[in-house]
């Protein structure tokens, strides 16, 4: 570690205060399967995939070989003129798994690329079907959709928007659903799902010839906490989009290729989206890779004659590269070809049992959700009344501190801590992840008492 210590705090890392970070660094030069290495000999379990990011896990071979094998042949192809066999190849296999009723795709590099891009899409599908004042996305509180500005501005999380506000106008933000802490002091299902209702009012408040999209993650994952909708809630919001002629965007790019224990999360919650964006685990990591997913009824505005001007005005230098594009091949074809979907379904009900169990002996876990291999607990003060700790006690925070030292890599927000593992991962890594975080759990509420 010495080599680099004097350059770590030059590298400005993703929302880190680099300087408390260059006291103790991560700097990690090895992965297999899903354990890491770090310069300095350490040894982590990768419980987070990266970021949701190394579906098929770390030094995966058929991946490594494919890419090496584009590499031989073509690294990049002129995007201006033309295209190239890998991602010709990653849009069959994508249409071949995507949720059903999507005809065409636009290849990204990034999750934020690709909110943006389904954003700009709905706004011009509206413009060029006789609609062209609709112009409004709808987001939620607590969302988050990636750190450019137009995704930031979908996003409702307040920390991450807060030092560059004013933000793009345009953006409205609902309350999210939250069953184990409702927004509106209602009970599921006599509630209504007043969640979902309140975005319909929302669209005829604002007039529906105005609103062009709603974006939601059909499970959230941020540092605003961890939501997980009633099973319902898409499918009404779904009807609530068709009656109004707005489109539905679901930002897939934690929940895509197979995290839910399916391979998408409009299977796992029967409600199909407009568009779905992907990123993240669709590369595995092997490659910056994104991708919309546009239903056939809004990519059919967009053929035309030349003279027309409807194709979608939107490009990246590295949309669509070939490198990246087999990254995507090979990673599908592994979730395909050993059902990692499947993998995700049966591993995570290891995993849900594993939390309940930790959650009948520990009481400041409050509350157990997720779906495959999308498993979090929500911490508090009392089980009983559900009252959550103070604002300055972060517990999360404590469990991540003491997971690291044991070695364990999770997510973690101030009140909830969560596991979304390789979709690669067996009953016993699980078991081993588990055991590390029940020893953290114990050491956080021994700091939290202290
Ligand atoms: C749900 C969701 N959407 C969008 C993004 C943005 O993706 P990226 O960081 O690849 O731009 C993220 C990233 O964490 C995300 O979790």
């Amino acid at each position: 570690m010495k080599r680099y210590d004097n350059i770590v705090p030059s590298l400005f890392l993703d929302f880190m205060q680099m300087q408390e970070f260059a006291k103790d660094p991560l700097v990690f030069t090895e992965g297999a399967g899903i354990r890491l290495k770090t310069t300095d000999g350490h040894a982590f379990i990768d419980a987070l995939s990266g970021v949701f990011t190394a579906s098929v896990g770390h030094g995966n071979r058929a991946v490594i070989a494919a890419i090496g094998a584009q590499l031989e042949h073509l690294a990049f192809a002129p995007p201006l003129h033309g295209t190239n066999p890998a991602a010709l190849q990653l849009t069959e296999l994508l249409l071949r798994v995507a949720p059903p009723g999507v005809g065409a795709a636009k290849l990204l590099s990034g999750g934020s690329e690709a909110t943006e891009a389904a954003m700009k899409l709905a706004r011009q599908f509206h413009r060029q079907t006789g609609a062209p004042h609709r112009y409004k996305i709808i987001g939620r509180y607590g969302g988050y959709h990636g750190g450019t500005m137009g995704a930031l501005s979908a996003g409702g999380g307040r920390e991450r928007k807060a030092p560059f506000e004013p933000l793009g106008t345009g953006f409205l933000h609902v309350h999210p659903p939250y069953c184990y802490r409702c927004p509106f002091d209602q009970l599921y299902p006599s509630c209504g799902r007043t969640c979902a209702e309140l975005i319909g009012r929302t669209i005829e408040a604002e007039d529906p010839q105005t609103v062009a999209a709603v974006i939601v993650e059909p499970i959230s994952i941020s540092s605003a906490g961890f939501v997980v909708p009633p099973p319902d809630y898409l499918s009404r919001l779904r009807q609530i989009c068709d009656q109004s002629g707005v489109l539905m965007i679901y930002d897939e790019i934690i929940t895509g290729f197979g995290r839910l224990g399916t391979m998408f999360a409009s299977e796992h919650f029967g409600a199909v989206p407009d568009i779905t964006c992907c990123g993240k685990g669709m590369s595995g990591g092997y490659a910056p890779l994104a991708a919309i997913l546009i239903r056939d009824r809004v990519a059919r505005a967009f053929y035309g004659e030349a003279d027309d001007n409807v194709q979608f005005h939107h490009g990246h230098t590295f949309g669509g590269n070939p490198i990246a594009c087999a990254a995507g091949v090979a990673v599908l074809t592994e979730i395909l070809s050993h059902d990692l979907v499947g993998n995700a379904r049966a591993r995570g009900e290891h995993l849900r049992a594993r939390l309940e169990e930790m959650a009948a002996r520990y009481d400041l876990i409050g509350d157990v959700r997720g779906a495959g291999l999308l498993q979090g607990i929500e911490l508090v003060r009392d089980r009983a009344t559900r009252a959550p700790f103070p604002r300055g006690a972060r517990p999360g925070k404590a469990i991540e501190r003491a997971a690291r030292e044991r070695g364990l890599l999770l997510r973690c927000g101030d009140n909830f801590a969560a596991f979304a593992p390789p979709l690669t991962v067996s009953d016993a890594e699980i078991d081993e992840m588990t055991a590390l975080l029940d020893a953290s759990i114990a050491a956080a509420q021994r700091e939290l008492a202290a």
